[in-house]
């Protein structure tokens, strides 16, 4: 029985298992309950007295070797995907999908309507120099119009601001691109005012920039018109106010007929039938000489307006704390608009 034990612990030693049957046919070899060992634990009683302790320890010994050779390859073959017990065929769990968002969405509808005619993209840094945010937009130093945009400054470095508005583009544009320019600029902003439902200290814009020979305030009002007309409906009136901006001469302030009441009045337009969206204007000579361009032969407009803003008016949403707090149930809002 000794040999037999033996030869056994040998053979167990070389047998080859690398799928679930080989593993099966080993438990059933070896293991089970009508298996060789198990045959030999029962021949155990008939062993003489002074074999017993011998063949005992060796009997051990080959229960030992074949249980954890048998653990051992059950654990490998686990890990390979042979042993997967799922069902493949059943449906994938669905997938639940993002979706943009609204600042995202506006942004998108507005460079597509300005494509339509001819606008195309161009993006600036977010960190300027007080020369493209200010002094090449004709802002001089200490005049108090600086004052109009509550700047965040870089305190080592006064010459160093977050960008206020999105115009500090144009002038990187003008500096580098010979006319005729025709791009819209959008972007992130950032102003150093409280956070209210009307305000906030991060928010985004688009600027628009047309120069070419012969441009007029005609063109401006048509493009805006085109522009105010695509986003809001056929029906909408737009309504140029004067107004100033250092950049433009002349400058104006442009409503569009109340999104809600159609100009009727109501509370969103206070009774006024307008709500106003952006300011615009032609762009003075003095912007166009520091940047290179000669104000004798080429003219040109410009307009800029809040992302946030005009999603407000298009979505009827009064908060603009909406758009930056992310809360998924206001987001989801927007889910089918792609
Ligand atoms: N940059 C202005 C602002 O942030 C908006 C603006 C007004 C842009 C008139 C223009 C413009 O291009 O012509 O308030």
């Amino acid at each position: 029985m000794i040999e037999e034990i033996k030869n056994l612990i040998a053979r167990i030693d070389t047998f080859n298992i690398t799928s679930q049957d080989d593993l099966e046919k080993f438990r059933l070899t070896y293991l089970s309950k009508k298996g060789s060992i198990s045959d030999l634990f029962a021949a155990f009683r008939n062993v003489p007295p002074e074999l017993k302790k011998e063949t005992g320890a060796l009997l051990n010994k080959l229960k030992e070797a074949a249980s954890s050779k048998y653990e051992e390859h059950k654990i490998k073959l686990a890990d390979t995907e042979e042993s997967f017990k799922g069902d493949l065929t059943l449906p994938a769990e669905p997938l639940v999908l993002g979706s943009r968002h609204p600042v995202s969405l506006i942004r998108r509808e507005i460079v597509n309507i300005f494509s339509k005619i001819g606008f195309t993209v161009a993006e600036g840094p977010e960190i300027e120099d007080d020369w493209h945010v200010f002094t090449g937009l004709n802002f001089p130093h200490e005049h108090p119009a600086r004052d109009m945009q509550d700047t965040f400054f870089i305190e080592k470095d006064p010459d160093i601001v977050l960008r206020t508005h999105t115009s500090s583009v144009q002038v990187r544009v003008m500096e580098n691109t010979k006319p005729p320019i025709r791009k819209i600029f959008p972007g992130r902003v950032f102003r150093n005012e409280a956070i209210s439902a009307r305000a906030h200290c991060i928010f985004h814009q688009i600027e628009g920039l047309y120069i070419d020979t012969n441009v007029s305030f005609a063109d401006l009002k048509q493009t805006l018109m085109f522009f105010a007309r695509e986003m809001f409906g056929e029906k909408t009136q737009i309504r140029l106010r004067p107004s100033f901006f250092p950049f433009t001469e002349p400058s104006a302030e442009m409503d569009v007929s109340c999104t809600i009441c159609g100009g009727s009045g109501c509370n969103v337009c206070k009774y006024t039938g307008y709500l106003e969206i952006l300011g615009c204007g032609m762009v003075d000579p003095n912007v166009l000489e520091a940047s290179g361009i000669d104000s004798e032969k080429f003219t040109g407009f410009a307009f800029g307006m809040g992302l946030e803003r005009t999603a407000m008016l298009k979505y009827q949403v009064n908060d603009l704390r909406l758009y930056f707090e992310n809360d998924v149930r206001f987001i989801n809002h927007f889910r089918s608009s792609y």
